[in-house]
């Protein structure tokens, strides 16, 4: 028998292979039940470091760490059999050394079993890139608004509004793909300049923020099924209200708890149920 497992999941080279021929659809996720249902119906899911605001309530993105984003990705992995699956490299697990991030991509293939990691950087990035890319760590780069730089840009703030960050996120988007990244997220880009970006490149763009000119888009999970609260950029669209669903759903549970209407016969063990089992 071949050691080789026939392949089943989206690969890497077929999601470049998108570029021009159809777009990608992609998502956030962090655990294994949210990402076994979205798994038929997306190209890659990120196990992204907003994991950190989203899953732990953190205020930025910036305190996950490599051991929670691998633990995640395993949850992630073990669920699905369709998506490729990318995990994000935490802030600070990357940005010393071309070696330092080899050691903790790889950790994040090995352990957590992703198929590729993303990165945040443009042209600074571009030789770590490079390193891991040749060593076989696939690369998705993530250039325009790069949440990790918070502190740095003074908020979260849209790129290519001036003709400075402009010409920088087209810089740093030809300096992601020299390296060798298999595509791109632009995030928080002006729309020309993602159009520009996106007509220039051979590699797909991934837009967030960066409109429909992107080759692909990916949104925040939790974002999208309205599980976030009402304060969310306003590049995101609502497909669901599912806070609503949960609340309702918790707060009919308490009620029948505390009225002791729940459990009934039928949810016991040695009683004979008098109602036929229904939700
Ligand atoms: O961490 C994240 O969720 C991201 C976005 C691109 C969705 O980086």
């Amino acid at each position: 028998m071949s050691i080789h497992q026939s392949v089943k999941r989206v690969t890497v080279p077929q999601l470049k292979a998108c570029k021009g021929k159809r777009k990608i659809a992609a998502l956030t996720a962090h655990s294994s039940v949210f990402a076994n249902l979205m798994d038929e119906y997306l190209d890659f899911i990120l196990i992204g470091d907003s994991t950190a605001m989203v899953a732990y309530g953190l205020p930025n993105t910036l305190s996950i760490t490599v051991e929670q984003i691998a633990a995640h990705t395993a949850a992630v992995a073990r669920a699905t059999s369709h998506v490729c699956v990318v995990a994000d490299m935490p802030f600070a697990s990357y940005q010393k050394s071309p070696e330092q991030a080899f050691e903790n991509a790889a950790y994040l293939l090995s352990a957590g079993g992703a198929d590729a990691i993303k990165l945040e950087g443009g042209e600074v990035m571009a030789p770590t890139i490079e390193f891991l890319v040749t060593r076989g760590i696939p690369v998705l780069a993530h250039v325009g608004l790069m949440p990790q730089h918070v502190n740095t840009m003074g908020g979260y703030k849209a790129q290519g509004m001036d003709e400075t960050t402009a010409k920088q996120v087209m810089a740093d988007a030809m300096a992601v793909e020299r390296a060798g990244a298999f595509a791109v997220v632009l995030e928080g880009v002006k729309e020309d300049v993602a159009r520009a970006i996106t007509s220039k490149l051979a590699i797909p763009t991934i837009g967030i923020g960066a409109s429909v000119s992107c080759d692909g888009q990916i949104l925040v999970t939790e974002d999208m099924l309205g599980l976030n609260g009402e304060n969310v950029p306003r590049f995101v669209k609502r497909y669901a209200d599912l806070a609503s669903n949960v609340k309702h759903a918790v707060q009919r549970y308490a009620d029948e708890v505390r009225a002791g209407a729940f459990p009934e016969s039928k949810h016991c063990f040695g009683v004979k149920s008098t109602s036929p089992d229904k939700n």
